[in-house]
């Protein structure tokens, strides 16, 4: 196997972190191909946590090279601050890490105005990262790029039209444009702190490719974020799904070799927008609960749900998947009933994938089967679950038309079960 992309296949926070980290183990490059800050892995090693929002989750398997994509937004300051936390832990060295010149820069005329929009009525409820308005200049044709950090009069010039261009929204919006002095000063000071890591990431995973090294590609959300896809307008601004892999990464289709999908055993989102199967009652409380279900980025608590067969089916189709990696499976033990959505009713009819708009007005369709109260933590082979934890698994992969490639069964990377490694 050549590369692999794995992706989120709900609304994020399906414990990509963990998955990526585990098959890091076999692979020579992992490279981030979208989002930003705005993305957080919790990462467990030897009971110690550690978060990180820009450096892809594969940075704890010492023997990789890390690559941040051109489809990836960049704020400089959290990525040094990423890198003297892995320097502390003697996990990195400058030749590890390629940041192409070409991804865009968040900087922090992006965060003021991401704030600003989100305190009014109907919004989003954004991480206020500035991921939005960054990819705004990036699609308007007026953004910043790492590569400009190295060419200060071209940094300048193009933050001056940045800026004047913003100016007249952030006042509209009720806030006062960040000065240019400061922000010159700050990020020119990271871009040369940055310097040696900036380069041409494309080709870096190109002669990867040619030397037949493996590659894993890290999606960041998840598929019902995708600004295509996903539930608009409560979206991301990037392309989160398998497609998004090629663009945001600058390698064709053709180099693909699998494509995982990551899928919690329940949902979960953050943020606003329609969930059809949440459960804002005590069982959804529950489920907050004993998954720890509070944001990795932001620590806002995640409203939690039953597992959406529809939208996960929407996810296979649309990130043509090879498998499922389906974790946290151990929080539903104890439950006396396990609820999935197997369809919507929605408009007279039995929808099996969600609608293009309207998500918020269909009644999800349950299917209901037994709990267990088996601890799963010990389990490392599928054949170790409890007969009702594979019935659970089966149904879910019958109803998706996708086998299970993995089950994670707790936190750390031991409790895992591998039924399938994409690159063997
Ligand atoms: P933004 O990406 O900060 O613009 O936020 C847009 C929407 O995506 C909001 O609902 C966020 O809560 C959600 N979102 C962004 N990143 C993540 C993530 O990594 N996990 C879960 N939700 C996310």
């Amino acid at each position: 196997m050549g590369a692999v992309i794995v992706v989120g296949a709900q609304w994020g926070d399906e414990g990509k972190g963990k998955i990526v980290d585990l098959y890091s183990r076999n692979a020579d490059l992992v490279v981030r191909y979208g989002g930003g800050a705005n993305a957080g892995h919790t990462l467990v090693v030897d009971g110690q946590q550690l978060v990180t929002h820009l450096m892809p989750a594969g940075a704890l398997q010492p023997g990789t090279q890390l690559v941040l994509g051109h489809g990836t937004v960049i704020d400089p300051a959290v990525l040094l601050e990423e890198i003297d936390a892995l320097d502390v832990r003697g996990l990195f060295s400058s030749q590890r890490l390629t940041i192409s010149e070409r991804a865009h820069l968040v900087l922090p005329h992006h965060m003021l105005v991401d704030e600003l929009r989100d305190q009014r009525a109907g919004s989003l409820g954004t991480t206020k990262r500035g991921i939005g308005p960054a990819y705004e200049d990036k699609v308007a044709r007026c953004g910043l790029r790492v590569g400009d950090l190295l060419n200060e009069q071209r940094f300048r010039r193009k933050l001056t039209t940045a800026l004047d261009w913003w100016r007249p929204t952030i006042e509209a919006l009720g806030g006062t444009p960040p000065t240019e002095a400061a922000t010159v000063e700050r990020y020119l000071e990271c871009g040369k702190r940055l310097a040696p890591y900036v380069g041409d990431a494309a080709g870096i995973v190109w002669n990867a490719l040619q030397q037949g090294r493996r590659i894993l590609l890290e999606g960041a959300q998840g598929t019902l974020l995708d600004v295509d896809s996903g539930t608009y307008p409560f979206v991301t601004s990037s392309s989160t799904v398998s497609g998004g892999a090629c663009s945001g990464v600058g390698i064709g289709p053709t180099c693909i070799d699998a494509v995982v999908g990551i899928a919690k055993a329940y949902t979960t989102r953050v943020g606003n927008g329609p969930f059809p199967t949440e459960l804002d009652d005590d069982a959804g409380q529950a489920l907050r609960e004993a998954g720890s279900e509070f944001g990795a980025t932001t620590g806002r608590p995640r409203r939690c749900g039953w597992l959406d067969l529809p939208a996960l089916r929407h996810a296979v189709r649309i990130n043509g998947l090879s498998g499922i990696a389906l974790t946290k499976i151990d929080v539903l033990t104890g439950l006396d009933e396990i609820k999935v959505c197997t369809g919507y009713r929605f408009d007279g009819k039995v929808l099996d994938v969600p609608p293009f708009d309207d998500l918020d007005e269909v009644e999800p369709v349950y299917a209901s089967l037994p709990g267990w109260t088996e601890p799963l933590d010990a389990c490392r082979r599928f054949e170790d679950l409890p007969e009702r934890v594979r019935e659970y698994v089966h149904y879910i992969e019958q109803a998706i038309e996708c086998p299970a490639w993995l089950v994670s069964v707790g936190p750390d990377r031991e409790q895992t079960i591998v039924v399938h490694d994409p690159f063997m």
